[in-house]
């Protein structure tokens, strides 16, 4: 896949046996880069949260994101590519509720509040720990289980590099949250190389990954109830919406976990 930019817009481009598909570049969840995902099928899967497209029509086939992208015409015309007017997806059915939870439509572009996308990265962690335990076969369990490894590690990285800097300095109490947190992150790194110590679906996995998610789960309830609130109180929209940016561009930078070593980070050079 390419991205070009057309009209003002990124087009993703993809060529499905032997025709043209070009689909919005951004994806509606949290403005990552659909050219940058993988293609399987006519199903494209964005790099950060893995939502997944239909490319011919647009549409969500799955979530995170609630809502589908447009779609063009795409032909080669003269050496040139040539796309038609853009087409509206048919919006999933949840999208409705989507929106009133506060995200917005891709007619009306991804809300970049920080606070909100992790909120949304924490739901894609949740619903990958349901993915995996309904699965029984050793292969989709590796498979789904370096998904998730990947994804832990680059939202703790995210939120060290991103959030609890900031958080640290914009409240009183932020630093003691931050320090928490990332003492926390260092707990679930811990239970993350418990699970790769065991072959997936040895009843050890099992033991250790149920351990991650309980580790996991704990951090996510104490970061909803205590550090993203304090963040919202005391930062403004302006601010939550860059750092929301930066938030993407982290994760663009760090798909799969590159250049992230999972070890553990030092409390105190995220906070100082
Ligand atoms: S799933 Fe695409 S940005 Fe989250």
């Amino acid at each position: 896949m390419i991205a070009v930019e057309h009209e003002g817009s990124v087009v993703a481009v993809a060529m499905l046996a032997g025709e043209l598909h070009a689909f919005d570049d951004t994806c509606p969840h949290a403005g990552c880069s659909l050219a940058e995902g993988e293609l399987d099928g006519t199903t494209v899967e964005c790099p950060c949260h893995m939502a997944t497209f239909d490319v011919t029509t647009g549409e969500v086939v799955d979530g995170p994101a609630t809502s589908g992208v447009a779609t063009w015409s795409a032909a080669i015309a003269n050496g040139a590519l040539v796309l038609s007017e853009p087409q509206s997806p048919e919006r999933d059915a949840d999208a409705e509720a989507g929106r009133e939870q506060g995200f917005h439509s891709a007619t009306a572009g991804p809300d970049m509040d920080i606070t909100i996308l992790v909120e949304l990265e924490h739901d894609a962690m949740r619903s990958q720990f349901d993915a995996i335990d309904a699965l029984t076969d050793a292969d989709e369990l590796t498979e789904a289980w370096a998904v998730l490894a990947e994804l832990l590690e680059v939202h703790a990285s995210g939120e060290e590099s991103v959030l609890y800097p900031r958080l640290a300095r914009a409240a009183d109490e932020g630093a003691e949250e931050a320090d928490h947190a990332v003492r926390e992150h260092n707990e679930l790194r811990d239970s993350v190389a418990a699970v790769q110590r065991h072959p997936a679906g040895s009843e050890e996995w099992w033991q250790a990954l149920r351990s991650a998610r309980q580790v996991n789960e704990e951090h996510l309830q104490d970061e909803e109830r205590d550090a993203l609130p304090l963040f919202r109180e005391s930062t403004d929209r302006a601010h939550r919406e860059q750092l929301g940016r930066e938030w993407v561009a982290f994760h663009e930078q760090h798909q799969h976990a590159r250049g992230l070593s999972g070890e553990h980070v030092d409390p105190e050079d995220v906070v100082s």
